[in-house]
């Protein structure tokens, strides 16, 4: 999608659609901006709408240029923040769509926002509402749906302009995570998604480089190599790295993902209603790391970063890991599996000990890892768990801000030293599982076995896919973790000023 900032006055934009957000304030019998640029047809539409937000009021002007007017309500002033934006925006896409609309207008309300927080909001939920996935239908086109958006502004332009190009940049980096998890299993082999990796390191400017099984082999990847016992196809791991002549970090920040292509169990298999059906988005945590490497390269963002991203798929077969077998893992340690499928920490855990290599400032793993995340959360906040020290706080408190800022919201669970003792082990030095109760938990405190720098563990599994369409988030993979990502490393770049 073309993306422009345009200071023409709305009455004067050519679109086909011209999409205005507005307040409870200026609705009712106000709207005198757009009474003033679109005649009539205003004055008389005005009292069916009141403002509300998520209200819809389509006008079809006589005067002005735009074909159609969508007003659409953010509730009252105080309480409009960048996400109520975004969610009008994608009450604008919806239409857009329906009535085929190509070249569309979104007004940055004047409000108590930063221009380029507003556009760069708009701009996000109407991009992202306006994602469809239509690689498999063979009768839609790439090409249905909006093709152009103009952000309209009067003031702050050069502000607007920001935001809408950083808008337009983390999008396209979240619809392309989303492809990455919508692809069918088939299409996303291991080997098929460090090529379509590659790609992208190409395309957008950062360093790949894949390692084969024999390589993993030779590392000890101990942990990977079990999960990909019982495939067909090889694993592969995959190390992304983009690191400019300007960068403000001596030690780089190191993103981990979890790239599970498919997740069938193992032998301990899923069922397949409501849970083995849409575990090709056990890769959801490598599509946000691929993701965030797009937007940071294109952004041109000044820090050091290193992605890690270990690729199989999980599946029974005659070789399969079985519970009972004890892996020696990367970093050494043994691990007793006594369910195949809490198979992501064990990929993980060789990630993060590996990560060690690079003497991180911080490392950040972003993984669909436990069902217990999503019944802990829903699909509102994804938890977020960091080793439990002085320096805990400040972590958290800068993912909560990044989630906050970005929408890809995070909250904090605890990781209290009593919940490892969950995974002891009679025959290793750990256990793959810790139970049921406070599963998420267990799971982070598996990863912090293999973890001696500052760390941050989110957990998507709740997140990731969405089988209801949200407002910019239609069924299927959600990109989440893309914004959140970069949020984060747009604030560790400034705080390294
Ligand atoms: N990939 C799943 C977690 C998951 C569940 C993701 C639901 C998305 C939606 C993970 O590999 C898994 O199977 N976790 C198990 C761990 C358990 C066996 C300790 C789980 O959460 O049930
Ligand atoms: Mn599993
Ligand atoms: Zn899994």
């Amino acid at each position: 999608m073309k993306v422009s900032v345009s200071t023409i006055a709305l009455s004067e934009l050519d679109v086909d659609l011209l999409v205005v957000p507005a307040t409870e304030e200026e609705s009712g019998d106000g709207l005198e901006a757009l009474v003033a640029s679109f005649g009539d047809a205003v004055v008389r539409a005005r009292s069916d709408f009141s403002g509300e937000s998520g209200e819809t009021l389509i006008i079809y002007p006589e005067k002005g240029t735009a074909k159609r007017l969508l007003v659409v309500g953010l509730g009252e002033s105080m309480d409009v923040t960048a996400e109520r934006l975004r969610q009008a925006a994608a009450v604008g896409a919806g239409v857009a769509i329906r009535t085929r609309s190509e070249t569309v207008g979104i007004g940055v309300p004047k409000l108590d926002l930063d221009g380029d927080m507003a556009s760069q909001a708009l701009v996000e939920g109407f991009m992202l509402g306006s994602y469809r996935f239509t690689r498999y239908q063979t009768d839609v086109s790439e090409d249905d749906g909006p093709q152009r958006l103009v952000i309209q502004t009067e003031e702050q332009d050069k502000l607007v302009r920001r935001g809408a190009d950083r808008g337009r940049i983390v999008s396209e980096a979240v619809c392309s995570a989303r492809d990455l998890i919508n692809m069918s299993p088939n299409d996303k082999k291991p080997v098929l998604l460090s090529r379509a990796i590659e790609k992208s390191g190409k395309k957008n400017g950062f360093e790949v480089s894949v390692w084969d099984k024999e390589l993993i082999e030779e590392e000890g990847m101990g942990g990977l190599l079990a999960v990909n016992m019982g495939s067909q196809d090889p694993p592969t791991f995959n190390v992304l790295e983009f690191k400019p002549e300007n960068a403000r970090n001596d030690r780089p920040l190191v993103l981990v993902g979890k790239g599970i292509v498919f997740d069938t169990g193992g032998l301990s298999l899923k069922p397949t209603k409501d849970s083995m059906d849409y575990m090709k988005s056990d890769m959801s945590g490598a599509a946000a790391v691929i993701g965030a490497f797009e937007a940071i390269a294109k952004m041109d963002l000044p820090i050091h970063v290193v992605g890690l991203i270990p690729a199989t798929d999980n599946r029974p077969g005659e070789q399969a890991y079985v519970p009972g077998d004890v892996i020696k893992m990367h970093s050494g340690a043994t691990v007793e599996v006594l369910n195949t499928d809490a198979e992501g920490r064990m990929v993980l855990a060789d990630a993060l000990s590996y990560a060690a290599n690079f003497s991180p400032d911080i490392v950040i793993d972003i993984a669909t890892l436990t069902g217990s995340a999503a019944v802990a959360m829903g699909d509102q906040a994804a938890p977020v768990l960091t080793t439990h020290n002085s320096k805990a706080a400040e972590r958290i408190e800068a993912m909560v801000r990044a989630g906050e800022a970005s929408g890809d919201r995070v909250h904090p669970l605890p990781m209290y030293e009593e919940y490892k003792e969950q995974l002891k082990s009679e025959v290793a030095d750990l256990r793959n599982v810790g139970g049921r109760e406070g599963g998420c938990i267990t799971a982070a405190k598996f990863l912090e076995h293999f973890v001696d720098y500052p760390w941050v563990h989110v957990d998507i599994a709740g997140v990731a896919f969405t089988h209801k369409a949200r407002p910019y988030r239609p069924i299927g993979g959600t990109g989440f973790g893309v914004r959140l990502l970069v949020e984060f490393m747009r604030a560790y770049a400034e705080s390294k000023r």
